[in-house]
């Protein structure tokens, strides 16, 4: 009743969140120095020239570009055996459509790589994780164009050749669903680099964008298997199972759909088929997307060695009065709060039963490997006068998830390759751009505005989750 030897513990964080360094060394700007600093009551703005008055949190981060060789010595202490991370891509194609690639980007990834390697610890690698050249938006008005995927490919062909004896794990798009919730701007932005739609005309945008994405996707999992047939290349999705609000048949419909409405990606990605409510979906709107031949058969080629998922919450959706023929799903209007469920500061609702059902969920339909490589909690914590942070209410959640986890691998016998606990070190949290919202296990001394000493403490949640890697898990009768 015991984990894989080879079961990887590990921490994630990406590119964006945490190196800083945002125009250094020929980088270029991407779509998250764009995005002021918010809170849980005012949403971060999209500004299309960056100005003083604002504070952008991605452009410091933490520093970690250039504090990475002691970051790292910190999580080879704690034990990891892998570490996630994102390549910047405006490090490499500052503008997106660049000739060649920046050589001082592509040597900082080298240095990183190796650095990781050398201390026994797998590095796990995302290709986009909201980090898109601001360039792209610019001049092609984002993933809504075809180009873009001719762009990304050449991306993803020049880092795969790079290091292609560094890595073996890659994923492509970082929560590439969170965009079937339309209606959101910032979801659309940091997924599709789009700006500036109607609602009105948000969803049929979505549908194409995404498609491009998708073939993207398919089009960097072949050309990764040519590269080095022993790439793992894996898609990330956003999981939150929905659940209906009652056993009233029509909200059983209205989640069934929901879940639909958002994994749909995930038949694409893993299956390589559309399904078909959404193929008669987008035809009966009459949206004429571009979606061709070729397109399809790329997209049965390409799909994925695994799915890495993010997981933090469930969600609850119930139907209203009048549901159009579709059930569609509008996210915002649709969640109602699950009272069973307690939920963290910011509203997310803490469900760790939520995490086992959805590997099942995913097992089920897929039959891939799943990687959970984002899980966490985001809360303030306070530093006491020894300088320590005693963060149990990140302990208790991070050992409710991982005992779910563990019963999934042991009672339903379900692949994990791994678990990388997101935000292994503080940083900028994504939704918000706040760093009082911590996730790490790892304290860095510095404010929402970027004020601080930028000191590292190790939480009493380090050397819980040591203890943890030491013993290869969590014993289920603890
Ligand atoms: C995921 C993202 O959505 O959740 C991360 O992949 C993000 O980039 C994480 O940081 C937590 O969300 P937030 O908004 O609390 O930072």
């Amino acid at each position: 009743m015991a984990l894989k030897s080879d079961f990887l513990w590990g921490g994630a964080v990406a590119a964006h969140q945490v190196e800083g360094a945002w125009n250094e060394d020929g980088k270029g700007d991407s779509i998250a120095d764009h995005l002021t600093s918010g809170s849980v009551n005012q949403g971060r703005c999209i500004t299309p020239i960056i100005s003083r008055d604002n504070v952008y949190p991605n452009h410091f981060g933490i520093n970690l570009y250039h504090s990475y060789k002691n970051d790292i010595k910190l999580f080879a202490d704690l034990g990891l055996k892998c570490f996630r991370t994102s390549i910047a891509w405006t490090r490499i194609y500052p503008n997106g459509d660049d000739d060649v690639p920046n050589e001082s980007g592509l040597d900082f990834y080298d240095n990183l790589f190796d650095e990781l390697n050398k201390n026994g610890i797998e590095p796990i690698v995302t290709l986009s994780h909201f980090e898109m050249p601001y360039g792209l938006v610019k001049k092609y008005g984002g993933w809504k164009n075809r180009k873009l995927i001719d762009f990304f490919v050449k991306f993803a062909q020049t880092v795969f050749k790079r290091y292609k004896h560094k890595v073996k794990y890659w994923m492509t798009f970082n929560e590439i669903n969170n965009q079937s919730d339309f209606q959101s701007k910032l979801a659309l932005y940091s997924n599709s680099g789009i700006m500036g739609c109607s609602l009105k005309d948000s969803e049929k945008i979505m549908y194409q964008a995404a498609h491009y994405e998708l073939v993207a996707s398919a089009r960097t999992v072949i050309t990764g298997h040519e590269i080095n047939p022993n790439f793992k290349i894996g898609c990330m999705l956003a999981m939150a199972p929905i659940y209906p609000s009652t056993p009233n048949p029509k909200d059983i419909f209205k989640a069934e759909r929901a879940n639909q409405a958002r994994y749909w990606f995930g038949d694409i990605q893993c299956l390589g088929i559309y399904p078909e409510w959404l193929k008669i979906y987008q035809k009966q709107s009459n949206w004429n997307l571009d979606i061709t031949q070729s397109d399809l058969d790329i997209l049965k080629k390409g799909t994925v060695d695994y799915i890495g998922l993010s997981y933090y919450m469930s969600m609850t959706v119930e139907a209203d009065n009048h549901e159009d023929p579709y059930y569609t799903f509008y996210e915002e209007k649709n969640k109602i709060k699950n009272k069973y469920l307690k939920e963290s500061e910011w509203g997310w609702q803490i469900d760790p039963i939520g995490l086992r059902f959805s590997l099942n969920w995913l097992n089920d339909r897929y039959h891939k490997p799943l990687f959970i490589v984002e899980n966490g909690l985001g809360a303030r914590d306070t530093v006491s006068n020894k300088n320590e942070i005693h963060d149990q209410y990140r302990i208790n959640y991070l050992k409710a998830h991982i005992l779910e986890m563990e019963k999934a691998i042991i009672y339903d016998g379900i692949d994990i390759v791994g678990y990388t606990p997101w935000g292994i070190i503080d940083l900028i949290s994504a939704g918000t751009g706040e760093m009082s919202k911590r996730y790490g296990l790892i304290y860095v001394d510095q404010n929402d505005k970027g004020y601080g000493t930028g000191k590292r403490l190790l939480k009493d949640s380090y050397y819980w989750y040591q203890a943890l890697i030491k013993n290869n898990g969590i014993k289920l009768e603890e």
